[in-house]
């Protein structure tokens, strides 16, 4: 049984005073989704990492936006893995497809995070889900299924059970036009296919979910498909009272 898992994913969205504010705000919430078997958590930008992971109760996931491979070097504006770990931090998302967009990340530098993370025992969201253009073109599988293919390329099925992979349609990403739930089940069960083909029975312990305009009015509709287990969520995580409705919602 897999469990639910709700992730805010606030980008470059709030100063730490207002992300401390939102951490302290949610602890009611954090021991409510603990009851109701949900994991929740939020990511913040890196400046905010420590006061929201020092505020917030400790069952929320703290989780980073993004980390380099590496563990130190001349890179400048980078982030490591032994940083985040310093402060506690246990998640990191990867791939997020504004970072595929503005970044330049491809799915071989994914794969390269991915495998430094892990080896660091930490939890990856890898990121995955198709251009408007490549969905208007049909192309969602091929896309998708590549991005799983090289972003989780030579890795064990040990290695990846704690792994979590989100579905997000770049064409649905803060711009109100949510995918289907009948494409979310679809591409998310599509997912969960070559995660079986690739690592085989442990696919079905690994969590996918979508994201992408998740709104408090849908999120039960898509955390109602089999093979969804849960959302990133953008927009709707920034404002404590939409966030805890989300919650309260798949209730
Ligand atoms: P929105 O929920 O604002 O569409 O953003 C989704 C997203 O990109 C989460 O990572």
């Amino acid at each position: 049984m897999r469990r639910k898992l709700l992730l805010g994913n606030w980008k470059m969205n709030k100063l730490i005073s207002e992300a401390k504010e939102f951490a302290l705000a949610s602890h009611e919430l954090a021991d409510l989704a603990t009851k109701s078997n949900i994991d929740l958590g939020v990511a913040p930008t890196f400046l905010s990492l420590q006061a929201v992971k020092e505020a917030a109760n400790k069952n929320m996931i703290v989780a980073a936006q993004n980390c380099h491979y590496l563990p130190n070097g001349a890179y400048t504006g980078e982030v490591s893995i032994p940083m985040l770990k310093e402060l506690g931090i246990s998640w990191c998302i990867i791939g997020h497809s504004e970072r595929r967009t503005y970044d330049n990340e491809t799915n071989e530098k994914c794969n390269l995070k991915i495998k430094a993370l892990i080896e660091n025992e930490m939890v990856p969201v890898y990121c995955v889900g198709e251009t408007l253009a490549q969905f208007e073109a049909g192309e969602t599988k091929k896309v998708v299924g590549e991005q799983v293919r090289n972003g989780l390329k030579d890795l064990t099925a040990e290695q990846v059970k704690n792994l979590v992979v989100a579905y997000e349609p770049v064409w649905s990403i803060g711009t109100g036009k949510n995918a289907s739930s009948e494409i979310a089940e679809n591409i998310c069960g599509f997912i969960r296919d070559i995660l079986k083909e690739m690592f085989g029975k442990v696919s079905e312990e690994i969590r996918i979910l979508y994201g992408g305009s998740v709104k408090p009015v849908n999120v039960k509709e898509y955390l109602s498909c089999p093979n969804v287990d849960g959302a990133l969520v953008g927009g709707a995580s920034l404002k404590i009272d939409s966030y805890k409705e989300l919650v309260t919602n798949i209730l």
